[in-house]
């Protein structure tokens, strides 16, 4: 009896710790801002808000209910507590009221039902939304560990950073998103714009966004896919649509080739790294690794777990492993001075 009350104090202490902690960390992000993951109180899309309502609903309900028990159970300590002078005896055992049983099966079923309806009606609103006809086309490519990006309107590729327009109450300008997985299953997720998609290898999913605020978002892969899942980030910059048409223009615009990268680049393509990378205009055409063709407009590299520095992209070229251990990218074994060639290129690619 003394060790289970024991038992019920570390669980209420666990859970007030857990819950005061949560409210310090919560997140705080302006316009333009970096959208932080956590933040779920704050939807910025339309799939996300109408998730975020049903959420509301539950959270409501489950309030109510907590609140009902909770004040009963306190009721009943304080009233009924032992007193001095009680005779010690147990109360009067009651078994069996049909009134009282009825009462907690019909009620919960009740809550469940209108919590299933509400959640099963949101879930077909989402899914069989009629976007405009005009709606961005994205096909992304779940990798172990990274996000393979395509435009096949405008025949743009690109690597982690999913840039799209905002779209307008007025004029409105959704993205209609075609996950495939190139390997195992990965999770879509970008907690601000939509909830979670499965990203499944020999399947295409499709799920749609529409941000109404511009800002860098921050995702992630949502299901455990190997060694470096927690390093499969994702960014979505929403842009205005000017940006976003020049952001376009920008990644179709052919190579450079500029003097100062050029022995950089006979390096690369005498390496085995164009077996996986490609850069448009060169002879590299893999498709294992990101595409490169304008890795310098991109704010990360490694999906997101180093910034794209000439620093650490100077150690991610020497040896990604350090960066992100269990990568599929190798130690090309490269010597110092090559590795500096090969970066001196690389930062022309923009
Ligand atoms: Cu991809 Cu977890």
């Amino acid at each position: 009896m003394k060790k289970s009350w024991r038992q019920s104090l570390l669980l209420f202490r666990a859970a007030v710790i857990f819950g005061v902690g949560w409210l310090f960390a919560w997140p705080v992000a302006g316009a333009g801002e970096l959208r932080p993951v956590a933040n779920i109180f704050k939807p910025l899309s339309t799939p996300a808000e109408l998730g975020f309502e049903v959420s509301l609903l539950a959270l409501i309900v489950c309030a109510a209910i907590f609140i009902v028990v909770a004040g009963l159970l306190t009721y009943a300590i304080v009233k009924f507590r032992a007193r001095p002078g009680d005779d010690g005896k147990e109360p009067p055992q009651i078994y069996g009221s049909n009134q009282l049983e009825m009462a907690w099966t019909v009620i919960p079923i009740l809550i469940v039902f209108v919590l299933m309806l509400v959640t099963a009606r949101t879930i077909a609103d989402v899914q069989n939304a009629k976007l405009p006809t005009d709606a961005l086309k994205v096909r992304v490519v779940g990798h172990q560990w990274w996000w393979e990006i395509h435009y096949p309107d405008f025949g743009v590729v690109t690597a982690n950073e999913l840039h799209i327009p905002v779209s307008a109450r007025e004029q409105r300008r959704p993205t209609a998103l075609n996950l495939e997985s190139a390997d195992v299953i990965h999770s879509f997720w970008v907690p601000q714009l939509a909830g979670k998609t499965d990203v499944i290898p020999n399947r295409a999913n499709a799920m749609w966004v529409e941000p109404h605020a511009t800002g860098t978002y921050l995702g992630n892969c949502a299901e455990y896919c190997g060694t470096q899942h927690a390093k499969m980030m994702l960014r979505v910059v929403v842009e205005s649509p000017e940006e976003f048409a020049k952001w376009i223009a920008s990644q179709k615009a052919p190579a450079p080739d500029n003097a100062t990268g050029r022995a950089g680049r006979d390096l690369f393509m005498k390496t085995a790294c164009v077996n996986c990378h490609r850069v448009a205009g060169t002879t590299a055409a893999g498709v294992f690794g990101p595409d490169l063709t304008r890795l310098m407009t991109r704010e990360t590299i490694a999906a997101g777990a180093a910034p794209n520095t000439p620093e650490k992209l100077r150690a991610w070229v020497k040896d990604p492993q350090t960066i992100k251990p269990g990568c599929l990218m190798p130690d090309m074994q490269l010597r110092e001075e090559e590795v500096t060639q090969i970066v001196a290129w690389l930062m022309t690619l923009k």
